[in-house]
């Protein structure tokens, strides 16, 4: 049997048993079993041949012929399709869909005629076979390995050589000779790195499914991220319908793009005009606006919903769906000092409808709106639905965002105003005495 160590992933001190602080460096929990490298036993170092380093120039790099896994949202997302030999992590918490996406996506690849592997570690072949019934014929061509031994897997895919494979999911593998449990940071690292190996060798692109902790990371070492060449995470929430896939790293395309699904009978759906829905959705009642928001290099119109009612509540409740807390707290001071509107004695809801999240700073301007709007129960005063986007700064301008031009072109497809800063409106008082007046005159 291997002998094993444990290590401090912080100042590398090596003990032979695990401590909950490391001796060295007086961390805490930073101590991680690995395999004992094999002693040299004291052989004289042999004289290595020294490399020959090359001219980029000379060096020979077939174009990548991408794999395409027919899910257009998903081959996006990757830059393109899957690219040969690499290792991809997806990352997202249970029930999302993670094993719902690979199995479509393997089924779409043996369709076109591509060898595929689908190991699952966490569900029997009579319940991945369900899934796949649910998915279509596509899917049920798809060959399954049950299985969690590493090298098993990895004996698997010497044979097999699939074109690409899915480990369903990367926590359940267990390398013999880690005395960690399958799933701790040493086995994860460990079952990783012998993936990434048979994946550079044989040209098998390897799809890895990865829990995320109760705080959104992913399970397991950070180290993760960095052997991997593409990152992606799948998020929203189960209750909701729509869910978005993000590159959070891409070594071979853009980490700008993201795809939006939603989960139906017939596994995940791409949505690919999910403008169209969100407006169609839309309430425009009071305390609704809608936002010109970036997915990555796409628009994307969605609606912000604000709910303002008093309370006797100290400090009162301020809850954000979707959007960032802190900015959330930013805008209402930015309101209360240079617009006059102050909610201190409310509570306040802020939710993007469909359970999408956004995290730039543009959607500032269309939070505050629907905030005032939401505060002074009227609507924005415009013939046409307004879509606003733009940033609110600390003094209480309003700032240019990237991309306006695709913004405004995004509104008008879809019949709606743009209200950005820029054309006289400089302030954020100045946009919510444009957008509604009869509110400020009440104030
Ligand atoms: N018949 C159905 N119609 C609609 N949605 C379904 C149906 N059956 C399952 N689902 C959805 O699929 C989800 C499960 O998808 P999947 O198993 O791919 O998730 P997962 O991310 O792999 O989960 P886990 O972390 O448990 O492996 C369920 O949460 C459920 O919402
Ligand atoms: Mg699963």
């Amino acid at each position: 049997m291997a002998r094993t160590v444990f290590a401090c992933s912080a100042c590398a001190h090596e003990s032979a048993k695990w401590h909950g602080r490391c001796p060295g460096c007086g961390e805490w929990n930073t101590l991680v079993e690995e395999r004992q490298a094999p002693a040299r036993g004291g052989a004289p170092r042999r004289a290595a041949k020294a490399g020959r380093p090359v001219a980029l120039a000379e060096v020979e790099a077939p174009a990548l012929a991408r794999l395409g896994t027919g899910i257009g949202e998903l081959d996006r997302v990757l830059g393109g399709g899957v690219v040969p030999g690499s290792l991809v992590l997806i990352g997202g918490s249970p029930g999302i869909g993670k094993s719902t996406l690979t199995a479509a996506a393997l089924g779409n690849l043996a369709a076109a005629g591509r060898s595929v592997l689908y190991v699952s570690g966490e569900e029997s072949p009579a319940q991945v076979k369900l899934r796949a019934e649910r998915l279509g014929p596509a899917a049920l061509r798809v060959p399954i390995l049950a299985e969690t031994d590493l090298e098993a897997v990895l004996a698997t895919i010497e044979a097999e050589r699939p074109d690409v494979c899915v480990i369903d999911s990367v926590q359940t593998l267990y390398a013999g000779g880690l005395s960690g449990a399958p799933g701790s940071v040493g086995q994860v690292r460990e079952v990783a790195g012998a993936l990434m190996r048979v994946a550079k060798e044989r040209g098998t692109a390897v799809l890895l499914v990865g829990h995320v902790t109760k705080e959104g990371a992913l399970a397991g070492p950070r180290v993760l991220e960095h052997l991997v060449d593409c990152v992606l995470q799948f998020e929203g929430e189960r209750e909701r319908t729509y869910r978005t896939l993000r590159a959070l790293k891409n070594r071979f395309g853009s980490t700008n793009e993201a795809g939006v699904f939603e989960m139906r009978d017939s596994g995940l759906v791409e949505v690919e005009d999910a403008s169209a829905r969100f407006v169609a959705e839309a309430t425009l009642a009071p305390g609704s606006v809608v936002l010109a928001a970036m997915e990555g290099s796409r628009p994307l119109l969605v609606e912000v919903q604000t709910l303002v009612a008093p309370t006797e509540l100290v400090p009162p409740r301020r809850i954000a769906n979707g959007v960032d807390r802190n900015r959330l707290a930013l805008i209402l001071a930015v309101l209360a000092r240079h617009a006059g509107l102050s909610l201190s004695s409310s509570d306040v809801f802020v939710s993007l409808a469909g359970g999408v999240r956004v995290d730039e700073p543009g959607a500032d301007l269309a939070i505050a709106l629907a905030l005032a709007s939401a505060a002074r129960g009227a609507t924005l005063a415009a013939e046409r639905p307004l879509a606003a986007f733009g940033e609110i700064g600390l003094t209480g301008e309003l700032r240019h965002v990237a991309h306006p031009d695709r913004r405004v072109a995004e509104a008008r497809k879809f019949g709606l105003s743009p209200l950005a800063p820029g054309d006289g409106l400089g302030t954020l008082k100045e946009a919510l005495t444009a957008a509604l007046p009869a509110a400020l005159q009440a104030a």
